[in-house]
């Protein structure tokens, strides 16, 4: 399975993905970034990985960009594309051009929480539990077939940065094994547009 990754930031998950993805079956060929500073460009770099930044703020609209970035992409024939802490909302047309193939992982346990602050939004709810989600990408924002969640227990004194440490310590385990299961055709979103692993229904 040959997979594309887009990031903007740190490149934790990525960086997950670089050590735990069994190389017989995937095979991270392209790091893609709207963002040159993005550390986790050195991190691909380093684990010889090629990459290509396309700066956002260098075309005229969203569909000009998502166009150019889908091109980026199918340069390099890849079967999956995994977004991983990629902050941009994705054109529909993107979205359609991947469906079925399409990952993102979220922090929060969906349908809770979708777009920003999710940390702090559990705190101030009050919540107990909170987590991460890895889910198909759909033409709604974190909307998308789930796939696999962690949960972590939301403790007395946490703060939003305690709490989201917590979190992406987990989403480093639920990413790798999604992307594993796609690559090992265990994984596809079903008639009814769930998620479905190994063929359930
Ligand atoms: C993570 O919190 C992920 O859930 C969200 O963006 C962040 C990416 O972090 N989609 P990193 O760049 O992988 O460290």
């Amino acid at each position: 399975c040959r997979i594309a990754v887009l990031i903007s930031g740190s490149g934790s998950n990525l960086q997950a993905l670089i050590d735990q993805l069994p190389g017989d079956h995937c095979q991270l060929v392209a790091v893609l970034s709207n963002r040159a500073e993005a550390l986790g460009l050195q991190r691909a770099a380093e684990a010889g990985i090629a990459t290509r930044v396309l700066d956002h703020r260098e075309f005229a609209s969203r569909e000009d960009y998502d166009q150019a970035l889908v091109a980026a992409i199918d340069a390099f024939q890849v079967d999956l594309v995994v977004l991983a802490g990629f902050m941009r909302i994705l054109t529909p047309a993107f979205v359609r051009h991947y469906h079925g193939r399409l990952l993102n992982i979220h922090p929060s346990l969906l349908p809770l929480y979708k777009g920003l602050h999710t940390h702090r939004r559990a705190l101030q709810a009050g919540d107990r539990e909170h987590g991460a989600s890895v889910h198909f990408v759909s033409e709604e924002l974190d909307g998308g077939p789930v796939i696999l969640q962690a949960r972590v227990a939301v403790l007395a004194d946490d703060d939003e940065q305690r709490l989201a440490q917590r979190v992406l310590q987990q989403e480093h385990s639920i990413y790798p094994l999604a992307v594993r299961w796609f690559a090992e055709g265990r994984l596809r979103i079903n008639n009814l547009g769930r998620a479905c692993l190994d063929g359930e229904p």
